[in-house]
């Protein structure tokens, strides 16, 4: 089918920070849009987000220029064009503009448009969305997704609460078995940490991610058992049930070939982070830790896969940025078990869809991931639900942006 128009739209995210919406249409009038994430702790060798650096306008965050090569470049390329698969499509416009990490175009243009086709696809082909990528991907079966919902924010998203940026609760899916009640256990533990943190006297606004980022916190580890707490005043049994998970974003607090831990007065060398990370995890029961190193320190990475990747789910993200180049060292250098999935690290549906192929192909896990930027689109649903990772991370049950992708998950188990 034949592409008939394609537009776009600056549009907020939920930060209230400029992002992208593009629009296509196909000529037989099937359309989609995709809205593009933004990272707020980002890695250094992901896709490039093309801003406008114009200080009038959005203190320079605008993203007029990536609309305006959606409009001119991009429609000029594809509208009157048939593409017969995602690929072609993708593969178009990673060509058009020719750098490694889509400089020229914006990472973010590319992205958008290939969200927008990807959907105008589905509508045409009479598929939902998770179908058409299960049609892509060649997935037979529905695998329930396992959700690490968040619970706290620090670090960047949450105004340096603590060091750490995320804190999760992971329902065990082989004793919830659906997203419904994983969420529902989400959404009880959450309301029954708010009252833990109540009686505290600690506040209980959330960060960019709909999660608790109590100022009042002392220790990162504190905010390990305030979750311990709110999983037993819902009724469930940490460590049982219910798991835990973490984000430091650690590339966010290493300064100058060492770990720069403010919540706790250290500045460690990293084999005394790796020391301390091990012991502070033994006390938990926890099942994922993302990002617990910096993106350059992959020395480390190995050893800590060395010593505990028998016993946690170890996910590069800001090390990794969904870059299959970097997937491929980190098979060489066994220096992850899992890795983070974000569609705009790499820029496209295409690449994205390698990036889970090579992990897998590694025996590595994968975890489809939204941002700290989000808007209300919710393809990464749908891609969780029609490719073969069975991991899930969306953020907090507290916010709408985040909300959309939980609620959509909800649609497709069901049959909606
Ligand atoms: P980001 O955070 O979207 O701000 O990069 C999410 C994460 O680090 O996983
Ligand atoms: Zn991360």
């Amino acid at each position: 089918m034949k592409i008939k128009s394609v537009k776009a739209l600056e549009i907020l995210d939920s930060r209230g920070v400029p992002t992208l919406q593009a629009k296509i249409t196909l000529e037989d009038g099937s359309s989609g849009t995709g809205a593009v994430p933004s990272g707020a702790s980002t890695g250094s060798t992901e896709a490039h987000e093309l801003r406008d650096n114009e200080p009038n306008r959005y203190f320079g965050k605008g993203v007029s220029r990536a609309v305006t090569n959606l409009r001119t470049t991009i429609a000029d390329a594809v509208v009157g064009q048939e593409f017969s698969s995602q690929e072609e499509f993708d593969e178009k416009l990673i060509e058009l503009d020719g750098t490694e990490y889509k400089s020229n175009l914006g990472g973010n243009a590319i992205l958008a448009a290939s969200m927008a086709f990807c959907k105008a696809t589905a509508k045409s082909k009479g598929l939902e969305l998770f179908e058409y990528f299960k049609e892509i991907t060649g997935s037979t079966s529905i695998e329930t997704p396992q959700l690490s919902i968040l619970l706290m924010e620090g670090g960047k998203h949450g105004d340096w609460a603590t060091d750490f940026q995320e804190y999760m609760i992971i329902p065990r899916i082989d004793l919830f078995d659906s997203v419904a009640e994983s969420l529902r256990s989400g959404a009880e533990i959450f309301k029954a940490t708010h009252d833990v943190l109540d009686k505290k006297n600690y506040d209980v606004t959330v960060g960019f991610e709909g999660a608790y980022a109590p100022s009042e916190i002392k220790s990162n580890t504190e905010a390990f058992e305030i979750m311990l707490l709110g999983i037993e005043q819902a009724g469930y049994k940490p460590g049982e049930e219910i798991l835990l998970g973490i984000d430091a974003a650690a590339s966010e607090f290493y300064q100058d070939g060492k770990y720069n831990l403010r919540r706790e007065n250290k500045v460690l060398t990293s084999d005394e982070w790796l020391d301390l990370q091990i012991e502070w995890l033994s006390k938990y029961p926890v099942f994922s830790i993302e990002d617990t190193l910096a993106e350059e320190d992959w020395e480390s990475w190995t050893k800590l896969v060395e010593r505990v990747g028998h016993k946690y789910q170890i996910v590069g993200d800001d090390l990794l940025t969904t870059n299959t180049k970097r997937i491929q060292k980190a098979i060489d250098l066994k220096a992850v078990n899992s890795v983070l999935i974000k569609i705009n690290q790499i820029g496209s549906i295409t690449e994205t869809l390698r990036a889970i192929d090579l992990a897998h192909s590694a025996d590595f896990t994968t975890m489809i991931s939204h941002r700290g930027g989000e808007t209300n689109d919710d393809l990464i649903a749908d891609l969780v639900m029609g490719c073969s990772s069975w991991q899930t991370k969306f953020g907090g049950p507290d916010r709408g942006e985040r909300l959309a992708k939980y609620n959509r998950l909800l649609e497709i188990e069901t049959g909606f």
